[in-house]
C-alpha cells in the first residue's frame, strides 16, 4: 500500500533508533519485568469488581469467566510476546502496528491504549478508594459520603444511572496525586517500590486461597450458573441470554467480559522494554509468566470466594475482604484490607508508569507534540511532563465517574488492542516472514486467529453503550491525527524532505 496513511515503521529504523540519545535506563530483568507484570495484574480486578460479576452477572460460574477470559489473554499475550521479541523498543502495541499496519492503525492503537492506560488507572484508584474506606471502617472511621465516591452511578435493577449524593471520590485523587509524584522521580525508584507492593499481594491472595478454602460450603456453588452460560448481544440486541433491567447481557460470558479487566496489565511489561537490560529474552518471559501465575491465583481465589459466601450475598465494593468478615474471620479482613490496598497500589503505580512511555514513542514519532509529550527530565531522566499530565486526567476521571463506567470502557478499549495485536502479528508473518524473531507466537495461525476471535466475543458480552463511547474516542483520535499526526510524524517528514518539498 503506497498511500501516507499506509507508512510503515522499518523494524531496522526502530530498532536503530534504540541507541540514539534521549533514551530511559536498561536497569530491569527478568524477575522484575515479571513483578512488573504481576504489578499491574493483580489489582481491583479481583479485589472489587469480582463483587460485581459474581453478584450481577455470573454467580458461581465466575469461576469458568476467569478461565475464559484468561484464554483470551493467554492468545493476546503469545502475540504480543512475539512483537515484543522482535521489536524490544518502547510503545507497545503502538510501536509494533506502526512497523506492521502502518501509520493510521498505529495512530489508532496508540490512541486506544490512551483510553487503556488512562481510563484502567482512573478505575484502579476509585477501587483503591473502596478499599482504604474498608479498611478505615475496621476501625469505625467513616468519609464523609460527600467525598467518599462519585457523583452518579448505574443501577442494573433499574437499568439506569441515579444519583449517589456524593460530590467526588477523595481518596481516589489524593492516591492519584501521591503515585505521580512518585513517577516524576524515577524508574528504579519505581521498581523497588513495585516489588515490595507485589510481595505483599501475593502473600495476601495465598492467604485468601489457603484461609479460605477451609470455609468454602459447597452448597454455595448450586445453582452454578444462575444467570446463564452466555450473555451475548450484538449492538443492543441480545441473541444469547438474560438481561437486566437496562437490557444489558448477563451469564458467565458476561461475567467474563467484566473480569476481563483483572488480566489487563500483563501487555505492560511491553512498554519497559527499554529499560530492560535483555528485551528480547526477558520481555516475552515477563508478559507470558505473569499472566501464567495470575490466571491460576485468580481461578483459586474466585472458587473461594463463591464458595464462601453466596452469590447474592458478596459485597460489591470490598467482595473479598468482606467475605472473610460474613465468615467471622475479622483478623482476615483487616490483613486482606491491607493487602488489597498494597496490591492495587502497585497496579495503578505500573498502569500510570506505562502511560507516558506510550506517549513518549509517540511524541518521538512526532504524531503528539514533542515538547510536552517527549520531554524526558534532566536529572530523573523519567518523562516527567506527561506523567503529570496523565496524573491529571486520571484523578479528574477517577474522582468524577463510577467503577462500571470506567471498567467498561477500558475493558473495551483494550480488547480492541489486543485484537489489532493478534491481527498485526498475522500480517508480519506474511509481509515480513524474515524477520528475526527470537520468540514465534506458537501453532501459527490458530493463536493469532483465536485471539481475534475471543476478544471480538468479549467486547460483545459488554453493554451496547460502551461501542458508541469506543466510537466517539476513536473519532475524536481522528480529529487529532489528521490535524496534527499526519502533517508532523517523522516519516511524513522525511517523506517531504525526500521529495525536496
Ligand atoms: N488488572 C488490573 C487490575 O485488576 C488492571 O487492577
Amino acid at each position: 500500500m503506497s498511500s501516507p496513511l499506509f507508512a510503515r515503521k522499518p523494524l531496522a529504523l526502530l530498532l536503530e533508533e534504540m541507541k540514539g540519545e534521549n533514551r530511559l535506563r536498561r536497569i530491569l530483568g527478568p524477575i522484575q519485568l515479571t513483578s512488573l507484570g504481576v504489578g499491574a495484574i493483580i489489582g481491583t480486578g479481583i479485589f472489587v469488581l469480582t463483587g460485581q460479576a459474581a453478584h450481577d452477572k455470573a454467580g458461581p460460574a465466575l469461576v469458568v469467566s476467569f478461565a475464559v477470559s484468561g484464554l483470551a489473554c493467554i492468545f493476546a499475550a503469545l502475540c504480543y510476546a512475539e512483537f515484543a521479541s522482535m521489536a524490544p523498543v518502547a510503545g507497545s502495541a503502538y510501536t509494533y502496528a506502526y512497523a506492521t499496519l502502518g501509520e493510521l492503525f498505529a495512530w489508532i492503537i496508540g490512541w486506544d491504549l490512551v483510553l487503556e492506560y488512562t481510563v484502567v488507572s482512573a478505575t484502579v484508584a476509585h477501587g483503591w478508594s473502596h478499599y482504604f474506606q474498608d479498611f478505615l471502617g475496621i476501625f469505625g472511621i467513616e468519609i464523609p459520603r460527600a467525598l467518599a465516591l462519585a457523583p452518579f452511578d448505574y443501577d442494573p435493577a433499574a437499568g439506569r444511572f441515579v444519583s449517589t449524593g456524593a460530590t467526588f471520590d477523595l481518596p481516589a485523587v489524593i492516591v492519584t496525586i501521591v503515585i505521580t509524584a512518585i513517577l516524576v522521580k524515577g524508574i528504579r525508584e519505581s521498581a523497588t517500590f513495585n516489588t515490595t507492593m507485589v510481595a505483599v499481594k501475593l502473600a495476601v491472595v495465598l492467604l485468601v486461597i489457603g484461609v479460605g478454602a477451609f470455609y468454602v460450603d459447597p452448597a454455595n456453588w448450586r445453582p452454578f450458573a444462575p444467570y446463564g452460560w452466555t450473555g451475548v448481544s450484538f449492538f443492543g440486541k441480545t441473541f444469547s441470554g438474560m438481561t437486566d433491567g437496562g437490557g444489558h447481557p448477563l451469564g458467565m460470558l458476561a461475567g467474563a467480559a467484566i473480569i476481563f479487566f483483572a488480566y489487563i496489565g500483563f501487555d505492560s511489561v511491553s512498554t519497559h522494554a527499554e529499560e530492560a537490560r535483555d528485551p528480547q529474552r526477558d520481555v516475552p518471559v515477563g508478559i507470558v509468566a505473569s499472566l501464567l501465575v495470575c490466571t491460576v491465583l485468580y481461578i483459586a481465589v474466585s472458587a473461594v470466594l463463591t464458595g464462601m459466601v453466596p452469590h447474592d450475598r458478596i459485597d460489591i465494593d470490598a467482595p473479598v475482604s468482606d467475605a472473610f468478615r460474613q465468615v467471622g474471620l475479622p483478623w482476615a479482613q483487616f490483613l486482606i484490607s491491607l493487602g488489597a490496598l498494597a496490591g492495587i497500589t502497585s497496579v495503578l503505580l505500573v498502569m500510570m508508569l506505562s502511560q507516558p512511555r506510550v506517549l513518549l514513542a509517540m511524541a518521538r514519532d512526532g504524531m503528539l507534540p514533542p515538547g510536552v509529550f517527549g520531554a524526558v527530565h534532566e536529572r530523573y531522566r523519567t518523562p516527567w511532563k506527561s506523567t503529570i499530565l496523565t496524573g491529571a486526567v486520571v484523578s479528574v476521571l477517577g474522582g468524577l465517574l463510577p467503577l462500571r463506567i470506567l471498567a467498561e470502557l477500558t475493558n473495551i478499549g483494550t480488547l480492541l488492542a489486543f485484537a489489532i495485536v493478534c491481527a498485526a502479528v498475522l500480517v508480519m508473518r506474511y509481509v515480513e516472514p524474515g524477520a528475526h524473531r527470537p520468540f514465534r507466537a506458537p501453532l501459527f495461525p490458530w493463536v493469532p486467529i483465536l485471539g481475534i476471535a475471543t476478544c471480538a466475543l468479549l467486547m460483545f458480552s459488554l453493554p451496547v453503550e460502551n461501542w458508541w463511547r469506543l466510537g466517539a474516542w476513536l473519532l475524536a483520535g481522528m480529529v487529532i491525527y489528521f490535524g496534527y499526526g499526519r502533517r508532523h510524524s517523522v516519516l511524513a517528514e522525511r517523506r517531504k524532505r525526500e521529495g525536496g518539498v
